[in-house]
């Protein structure tokens, strides 16, 4: 075949090279993967959470491993966003100037997370912002916003105020009906919905009687949590008409496909990275070889190709 597919995407008015993009808080800023990665071959790179203020995260331990994933209970770790603005985004500009950067935005009330973005609307290099209002590991903030529909309303009316630039709210899984919540905040201006974030878990030590976590429940990600993202992904696709960012467990190219046909605009990887460093390059090319094998000349032409009638 003679012909190249166009992999280029759009989520709103950003656009991006290709659909497949870093999940937060599994690529960092992207600096301790430069050595694996071509990060000017990224559809975005999406930055860990950063608050107004330093946060110190969880106590330790925080990471337990789980059939087929993992738990974590990070408890968004951060140095603060004017920290963020001289190391990262620094870093960012120097050496990933090509590639949009979303900044993974955080904060303990609704005032706070706005005012994160007004930080960030005084630097250039920020293409747009992902309001994370479904982090299961802290008390305050976090989930606490992403559960119910008027709390993540507010979040989001006051960052909209806050920014001309794409808006993507983080939607959480540890709820009762997802497209109501998206709904609320695609009410209030939200460019794209992004999901799903962790999914509140557990793990005990039979020889300890103890649990594996500090703080006892943390969020589950990984290729277990695959098939309830794809569903989530899929109902919310269907209830809001703007872009959606799919992930949750997504290890090869053929997982990406999965969720762009369930309705996904663009993808994210996560713990994949962790167990190889140079899985969104695989993705991305795979999905490139996938696209060209089967005659697909536009990447976004998989977005909601789902037959409805499973195979006889
Ligand atoms: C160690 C770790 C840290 C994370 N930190 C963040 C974060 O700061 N903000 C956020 O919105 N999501 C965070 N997430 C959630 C991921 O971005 C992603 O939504 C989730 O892990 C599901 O995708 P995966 O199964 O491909 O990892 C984190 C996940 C992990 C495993």
């Amino acid at each position: 075949m003679t012909f190249s597919t166009d992999m280029s995407v759009a989520i709103g008015t950003l656009s991006l090279r290709n659909p497949v993009i870093t999940a937060s808080g599994t690529f960092a800023s992207g600096r301790e993967f430069a050595d694996f990665v071509d990060l000017s071959r990224l559809g975005a790179i999406v930055t860990k959470g950063v608050s107004l203020e330093p946060w110190e995260g969880n106590d330790s331990p925080r990471i337990a491993e789980t059939a087929s994933g993992m738990l974590n209970s990070i408890g968004l770790q951060n140095p603060g966003v004017e920290a963020f603005m001289e190391r990262d985004l620094q870093w960012l500009a120097d050496n990933a100037a090509d590639t949009p950067v979303l900044v993974n935005v955080s904060g303990h009330t609704a005032e706070e997370y706005a005012r994160v973005i007004e930080r960030l609307e005084t630097v250039d290099n920020v293409a747009g912002y992902e309001v994370n209002i479904s982090c299961p590991n802290v008390d305050e903030g976090g989930m606490v916003f992403g559960m119910h529909c008027a709390p993540a309303a507010d979040v989001v009316a006051k960052c909209r105020r806050a920014t001309e630039r794409p808006l993507i709210v983080k939607l959480s899984p540890n709820v009762t009906d997802v497209t109501d919540i998206a709904r609320a905040v695609v009410a209030e201006g939200a460019d794209a919905v992004s999901l799903i974030n962790t999914l509140l878990g557990m793990a005990i030590d039979a020889t300890t009687f103890r649990p594996k976590l500090a703080r006892g429940v943390g969020g589950l990600s990984g290729p277990a949590i695959k098939p309830v993202a794809l569903r989530m992904v899929w109902q919310v696709a269907n209830a809001v008409a703007v872009p959606v960012i799919g992930m949750g467990g997504i290890m090869t190219a053929e997982d990406a496909v999965e969720f762009m046909l369930a309705g996904a605009t663009a993808v994210a990887v996560g713990t994949a990275s962790f167990v190889d460093p140079t899985a969104v390059i695989r993705v991305i090319d795979g999905m490139a070889e996938f696209c060209h094998a089967r005659g697909i000349r536009r990447a976004a032409d998989l977005t909601g190709a789902l037959v409805a009638e499973p195979d006889a």
